[in-house]
């Protein structure tokens, strides 16, 4: 099936409602763990003010995770979406617990236009995050120049995604599958994401041509992948 570009930003009130009341507790904390288990196996600690961003945080489901997991680093959540920021700050500031999400900022920007020297001046990030966001960007260059811009030779990149089914027909049952657990936003919403997505053959290519040689990419199950490791 060929990829069918989708709008890069989130940007309609009633998609980023139905995107934020949506559970999708279970990849998410898989994606926590896989980070987690990747740090530890690397002996790589997270525990000393160390700066952890989330590329496209949306609503701050992932960023939220990453600051309870490491409540001593500094989390930040990216998103160019100024509706998407608005609800992961009105989510973050109604935590009852006064300490939670003390070590979490959100930032509105584009992430084609993010340089490290002005977002985080004096400070390298140790954890470059994204869930649910390569697919949106038109060009896989814009997301790889991002990665690379904010990155050192000692950042850890882990990026979760949509891999692009096969054909029609598997997309088609995967939307119905959507359809039977969220709403017909989402749902939509769900279906041009799977059609805009990349396959792991394309990513591969891409990091083979660009010499990130230190970039891996592996398929988790049979509708996700997972970029991670250093550029
Ligand atoms: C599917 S949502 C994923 C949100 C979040 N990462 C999560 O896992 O719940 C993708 C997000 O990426 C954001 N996004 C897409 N292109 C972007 C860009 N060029 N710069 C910044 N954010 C972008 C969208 O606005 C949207 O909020």
């Amino acid at each position: 099936m060929d990829r069918t570009v989708e709008p890069e930003l989130m940007e309609g009130e009633d998609q980023v409602i139905s995107y934020a009341k949506a559970d999708f507790s279970e990849g998410e904390n898989n994606l926590i763990n896989q980070i987690n288990y990747y740090l530890v196996k690397n002996n790589i600690d997270l525990n000393k003010q160390e700066l952890i961003v989330d590329l496209g945080c949306g609503p701050g489901n992932i960023s939220e995770k990453l600051s309870i997991k490491w409540p001593n680093a500094r989390v930040v959540g990216i998103d160019g979406s100024k509706e998407m920021i608005r609800k992961a700050e009105s989510k973050k500031n109604k935590s009852t617990n006064r300490n939670r999400f003390k070590n979490l900022r959100y930032i509105c920007a584009d992430i084609k236009k993010i340089e490290a020297s002005e977002f985080f001046p004096g400070k390298n990030i140790s954890l470059l995050v994204s869930n649910s966001l390569i697919h949106h960007i038109t060009y896989l260059d814009d997301f790889f120049n991002c990665i690379k811009r904010l990155s050192t030779s000692q950042t850890i990149n882990f990026h979760k995604d949509l891999k692009r089914p096969d054909n029609e027909q598997i997309a088609l049952e995967l939307k119905q599958k959507c359809a039977d657990k969220y709403d017909d936003i989402l749902t939509d919403d769900y279906y041009a994401s799977l059609k805009a997505s990349y396959t792991s053959k394309e990513l591969r290519n891409f990091i083979f041509e660009k010499k990130i040689f230190s970039l891996e990419v592996f398929e988790e199950g049979d509708q996700y992948l997972v970029i991670y490791g250093k550029v």
